[in-house]
């Protein structure tokens, strides 16, 4: 099949999603594709931001292609950072900052409760469909591990005792929202829409 174009310039996502859809589907990131844009996120629900970015390079390529968008949601803080969280703690993007943030405002909160969710939105022969995926676990007191990206130094997954970024990316992979919303669209286009 035609190849996927992944919306996305940060580097983690692709060499999750390239790890997750090796042999079986192949996806260009947008640096690969020779697209050099920052695709705007202003939207209130992850969701209308997945949808925005996926439109976006569709009506700049005309090609299929996916995005995904991806947000923390803390239950001792009503949601919180959800959609917010690449910019939690700021407009610069800083996931030390953004961290630190999150576990003084958790600190003296007895609900740890966490999940991850990822939405996707997938654009083939120019129509939409949106694929889900959650993983829940607990967010720590303290960032443990090097690995990954982004919050993982301070989610354990349930079923897990090691947090996101005390895994490697196949460990990860077991548990992650977006290896669950993936998994979706893989149906989807195999099973559902005929492509393989
Ligand atoms: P976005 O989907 O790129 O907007 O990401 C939102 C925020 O969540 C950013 O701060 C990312 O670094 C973070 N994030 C996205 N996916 C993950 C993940 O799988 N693990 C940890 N943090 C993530």
């Amino acid at each position: 099949m035609a190849v996927l174009i992944f919306a996305t310039n940060n580097k983690n996502k692709v060499a999750e999603i390239k790890s997750i859809l090796d042999g079986v589907m192949e996806v260009c990131s947008l640096s690969e594709a020779g697209i050099n844009v920052d695709i705007p996120e202003p939207h209130p629900t992850l969701e209308a931001n997945a949808s925005e970015k996926s439109n976006f390079i569709y009506k700049l390529t005309g090609k299929d292609c996916f995005s995904e968008d991806t947000g923390l949601e803390v239950e001792g803080l009503n949601g919180a950072p959800g959609v917010k969280s690449a910019r939690y703690a700021g407009d610069a993007c800083d996931n030390k900052a953004n961290i630190d943030k999150l576990l003084f405002n958790l600190k003296d909160n007895t609900n740890k409760k966490g999940r991850f969710r990822t939405i996707i939105s997938l654009i083939i022969e120019g129509k939409e469909f949106l694929f889900e995926g959650i993983c829940e676990g607990q967010i720590t007191d303290v960032e443990k591990g090097n690995n990954g990206f982004g919050y993982d130094a301070i989610f354990i997954p349930d079923g897990s005792d090691l947090t996101f970024a005390e895994m490697d990316m196949a460990q990860k992979n077991n548990f992650s929202h977006r290896k669950k919303a993936i998994v979706k669209l893989i149906y989807f286009l195999t099973q559902v829409y005929g492509k393989n």
